[in-house]
């Protein structure tokens, strides 16, 4: 019988691990559609030392060994400011990592995504589940390289309400000048806005399946998550919503949500509604849509493939 080879889609994540993020990263290893060429680093959930370590220490964790290249330190323009009520101080909900047994690649981040675009004209998407401050800086430094991008998958935003102000999600409120930059851009864009992403949630079934299903990285799944369902339950939320892996699983497989094409811009200034993403449902503005929106999402699809993936290791 011959065997038709497909190619598998080529991705570097750009990402600042956190706890969701940890679980994005795992999926990704983990599929055999995807093949991660690198993991770039953001300081968005804690600095960019400490998120690169925890990179490094999540990829020693799987066994693998791929270019892990530390990025931008603070936002384009705004101070940074620690948040660490969520992901905790390390930002992996306080459990203690392994030693990572390979050390950070000489590239800087910008550097390293510059080369693999340029390398695999495209054929590279790039998954951006943190700030958007290295996404911008390549946009910025080069424009050109933004018709030579397949295409940006991005959790951030958010149609209705936010999550760190009344109108902002996290990854646009820490660098609004850096979403701006991208959604401005010209690259297609795929966006998982927490209208959707809070709605990819597991409750206490399924974190009892995820322990049950016993090996070290489930069970270290775990035990992250149940720091993070702590912070949930403060706010009286019983489920908690996995943003970043619910991007990431659609990326290997794109039916898990439903899409909407919209014209979509970033508050940049604004007391109150610095980094909102403005959404022109009804197509007020006259704008050519510049993003493909996930609105509804498959969610048994995809805690099951969530789950598949974790139990592959
Ligand atoms: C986003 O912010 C971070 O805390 C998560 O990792 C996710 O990328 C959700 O708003
Ligand atoms: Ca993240």
């Amino acid at each position: 019988m011959v065997r038709r080879v497909v190619d598998k889609r080529k991705i570097i994540i750009d990402c600042d691990p956190g706890i969701d993020d940890a679980l994005a990263i795992f999926m990704a290893l983990a599929s055999d559609e995807l093949e991660v060429l690198g993991i770039t680093t953001v300081a968005g959930n804690v600095n960019v030392a400490q998120v690169s370590v925890n990179a490094l220490s999540l990829v020693s964790l799987c066994g693998k060994r791929i270019p892990v290249c530390r990025g931008a330190a603070k936002p384009l323009i705004h101070t940074r400011r620690e948040e660490t009520r969520v992901h905790g101080v390390n930002g992996v909900g306080g459990v203690r990592l392994p030693e990572p047994d390979f050390g950070e690649d000489t590239r800087l981040a910008i550097d390293f995504i510059r080369e693999m675009i340029e390398l695999n004209k495209n054929n590279l998407d790039i998954i951006a589940i943190g700030p958007l401050t290295n996404i911008a800086g390549i946009l910025l430094a080069f424009p050109e390289l933004a018709r030579s991008i397949r295409s940006i998958f991005l959790m951030g935003g958010a149609v209705g309400p936010g999550n760190v102000t009344p109108a902002a999600e996290f990854n646009i409120f820490a660098d609004p000048h850096a979403a701006a930059v991208v959604f401005n851009s010209g690259v297609p864009i795929m966006m998982y806005p927490l209208d959707v992403t809070n709605r990819a949630s597991i409750g206490e079934i399924q974190m009892a399946e995820l322990w049950n299903m016993g090996g070290e990285i489930p069970k270290f799944c775990h035990r992250m998550l149940a720091k993070y369902a702590d912070f949930y339950r403060g706010k009286g939320i019983a489920e908690i919503a996995l943003h970043d892996p619910f991007a990431m699983a659609c990326v290997i497989d794109e039916g898990l949500a439903t899409y909407k094409e919209y014209h979509i811009d970033v508050e940049i200034s604004g007391g109150l509604t610095r980094g909102k993403t403005i959404t022109d449902v009804d197509g007020i503005t006259g704008n050519r849509a510049n993003v493909k929106v996930a609105v509804d999402l498959d969610k048994k699809g995809f805690v099951s493939l969530l789950f598949r993936l974790l139990a592959s290791f």
